[in-house]
């Protein structure tokens, strides 16, 4: 079956179409046959974060543009017209009510193209940005209605943890994945979830603030790095253990060379709930108290110290879930995952502690939000017949987990 996934949660307008061959979490064959991603980083730079209504009216620009490139490069474009009657055009004029610069750009696309047959739509219901979730539905909603296709509104955290069965034969091969510890981490949460099985998840702990994601993008703020901060606070912080390596030394060392480190926030609390807020205001406070640390020299060794203070509570966390509850396996999902540092001491950390746990995160391009994710993630809830009518979607800005 050929499924479109749809995510216009936060700042990436994606749109995928995945087809997957098996049925009831047993997937033969997976191929990605289009994942097309409209990035907004570059607007949102100029603020050093996402603002709703900005992203919406990207979204609305975007979606036709990525749509048909999604539908080009899966071969499904026809370059044939649909005409609409009367009665489709109030129907699509209703569902359109507060998008109106993406209804005039979807009645253009309906001039002139139109598409082969996809079996199913996953969209994006929340948690993330309610002005941008509802821009996607709406388009979600048009395709389904004009071209009779069921929708599965899709939990955004689910399907980052569903990003990990892309591209992964290991996971895919896997009889023994549960009891699993999921460990999502991006711009908008923390998250640390027993997965007992395909549907039965459960919220272990979460931040009380800021996500790691965001603790990455407002030190890089205090900081004078641009955004999103992740990947450039994990660019200096190599450039820190590169400079220690060619100087024999061993990175142990770097706070004894500045005297500068940072908390690791609830690291020995008993719960599994996460705080970063703090660390940034540390931070902000020790380049107070020491303005020399503002000196450009001093970039590495802080940025490594902030990724290192945040890896060190998550994988703390993680393990400590993962031992009470017997895990078989620990994975990895959304943007933070993407860093290299994260993963490695991950490993490191499972093969001394628990070596018998597996360990999954995504290929780099599935951690950051993607609509192939979105897709899998219909995929694995048709068991539970989560599938809807167009008009029964509706967007939950605080969707839970369960
Ligand atoms: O999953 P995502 O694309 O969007 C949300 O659902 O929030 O995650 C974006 C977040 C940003 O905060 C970004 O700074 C962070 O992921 N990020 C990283 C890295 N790449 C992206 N954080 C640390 N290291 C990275 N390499
Ligand atoms: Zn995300």
């Amino acid at each position: 079956m050929k499924i479109l996934g749809i995510d216009t949660s936060c700042d990436e307008t994606s749109i995928s179409i995945v087809e997957i061959r098996g049925k009831n979490f047993q997937i033969k064959k997976i191929k990605i046959l289009a994942n097309i991603i409209s990035s907004q980083v570059k607007i949102h730079k100029k603020y050093g974060g996402v603002f709703p209504f900005l992203a919406k009216r990207e979204h609305q620009k975007n979606l036709i543009p990525v749509f048909k490139e999604a539908l080009k490069e899966s071969f499904l474009l026809e370059t044939k017209g649909k005409k609409i009657t009367e009665k489709e055009s109030e129907i699509l004029k209703k569902i359109f009510k507060k998008d109106e610069e993406l209804s005039k750009n979807f009645l253009k696309f309906l001039e002139n193209y139109w598409f082969k047959k996809i079996d199913l739509i996953g969209i994006t219901i929340g948690p993330g940005l309610e002005p941008c979730l509802w821009t996607g539905i709406n388009f979600a909603k048009a395709i389904s209605f004009l071209g009779k296709i069921k929708i599965t509104p899709v939990n955004h955290i689910k399907a980052h943890i569903y990003a990990n069965w892309l591209e992964n034969k290991e996971i895919l091969k896997e009889k023994n994945l549960f009891p699993a510890i999921a460990l999502v981490v991006s711009g908008g949460h923390t998250e640390l979830i027993l997965m007992k099985d395909f549907n039965k998840l459960k919220i272990l702990g979460q931040t009380r603030d800021d996500a790691a994601g965001e603790c990455f993008d407002k030190v890089a703020r205090i900081l004078g790095l641009p955004y999103p901060g992740g990947p450039e606070i994990e660019k200096m912080a190599k450039k820190f253990e590169l400079s220690n390596l060619k100087e024999k030394k061993l990175s142990q060392d770097y706070s004894l060379k500045l005297n500068f480190s940072l908390p690791r926030p609830m690291i020995y609390h008993k719960n599994y709930d996460f705080s970063f807020s703090g660390l940034k205001t540390a931070l902000f406070y020790k380049i107070k108290e020491n303005p020399k640390l503002k000196n450009k020299k001093y970039l590495p060794i802080i940025c490594f110290e902030v990724q290192q203070a945040i890896i060190d509570v998550l994988i703390s966390k993680t393990i400590k879930a993962a031992k009470e509850f017997g895990a078989n396996s620990i994975i990895l999902g959304g943007g933070v995952a993407a860093n290299e540092k994260l993963k490695r001491d991950f490993k490191l950390k499972i093969e001394k502690e628990l070596p018998k746990a597996k360990f999954f995160s995504p290929l780099p391009i599935f951690c950051t939000d993607n609509g192939a994710m979105v897709a899998l993630a219909a995929f694995f809830d048709l068991p539970f017949k989560k599938t809807k009518k167009y008009d029964k979607i509706i967007a939950n800005p605080n969707l839970k987990i369960c």
